[in-house]
């Protein structure tokens, strides 16, 4: 890890709270009242104790932290940067855990072990993952990068990046794959002017969603021909690099959207009392 020195490496920090809690009000404020804050400065010192073998000193200093902020961290374990701690209260870090840069946890994350066997025993977290308040990561479980865990969810089972899940178990509620394609469907229904897939998302029309996963396939191909074109001139093939024409839908759009707004009118004036 890159060394910093102690006046950036605060700075960091309090500009990464300002930057994940509305709440925030000044760097006073996050010095003085974020327990979180404290406990990762505590256990930097305590972790350093741990590494140059002052075992019972770093054990101390942690049940001091403890004790003081709510939070307990086992000097062993490895954190990245820019580590958030929200609220504290009734944090358990074990000893093996490792987390990456940029990690969020809210009050009552356990990230615990499932055995008594020294060794690792404790889950990884890799950069950006947020774990809700109250959930529980148990044994030597990767969570990948950019990856969200409920609140209250109990994690028995790795984490593929990017993913959500909730739940206990804890089972993948949204894929990196469908959060990639709702950006694409946002994207597509702002440049077209509306939402291809289900103009009305409790009455659907079939035909807008075939012609929404169309134009959505075709966006892909426009975006991988590019691609590939870009590539080519790279390696000094002579590619026209231009803009695709616009997909016209204008009329589609049109009379879509009428059709929506009929069977929107048709569903409001149904009166199951009749
Ligand atoms: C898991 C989480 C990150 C998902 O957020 P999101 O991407 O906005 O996803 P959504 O809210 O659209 O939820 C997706 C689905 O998961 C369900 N869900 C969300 N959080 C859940 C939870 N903790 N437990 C069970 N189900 C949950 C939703 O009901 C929804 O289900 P549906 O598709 O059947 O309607 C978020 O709900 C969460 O728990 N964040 C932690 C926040 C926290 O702890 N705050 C404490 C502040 S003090």
């Amino acid at each position: 890890m890159q060394q910093m020195g102690i006046r950036a490496r605060l700075k960091e920090d309090i500009a990464s709270i300002y930057h994940r809690d509305p709440a925030a009000n000044s760097a006073f404020e996050i010095l003085t009242n974020y327990p979180g804050m404290q406990a990762i400065w505590l256990h930097r010192i305590s972790h350093k104790l741990w590494c140059r073998n002052w075992r019972l000193s770093a054990r101390l200093l942690s049940t001091f932290s403890r004790w003081a902020t709510g939070v307990e961290i086992h000097p062993g374990a490895r954190i990245g940067r820019r580590f958030f701690i929200d609220h504290g209260m009734g944090v358990v870090i074990g000893e093996t855990a490792e987390i990456g840069d940029d990690v969020t946890l809210y009050h009552g994350v356990t990230l615990g072990g499932t055995s008594w066997n020294a060794g690792k025993r404790h889950p990884t977290l890799h950069n950006n993952v947020v774990v809700g308040a109250g959930a529980k990561i148990l044994g030597p479980l990767e969570i990948g990068e950019g990856a969200r865990v409920g609140s209250n969810s109990v994690v028995v089972k790795p984490v593929e990046p990017g993913n959500t899940v909730t739940g206990i178990p804890a089972r993948t509620v949204i894929s990196k794959a469908e959060r990639e394609k709702e950006h694409r469907r946002t994207h597509l229904a702002k440049k077209y002017g509306f939402d291809a897939y289900a103009v009305s998302p409790d009455n659907p029309d079939p035909v807008a969603s075939a012609i929404g996963s169309m134009l959505d396939h075709m966006h892909l191909i426009d975006a991988r021909m590019s691609e590939i074109c870009q590539a080519l001139k790279e390696q000094g093939c002579s590619v026209e690099i231009s803009q695709l024409p616009e997909l016209n839908v204008t009329a589609f759009v049109d009379a879509e959207q009428e059709a929506a707004d009929s069977r929107r009118k048709e569903h409001e004036r149904f009166d199951p009392g009749i």
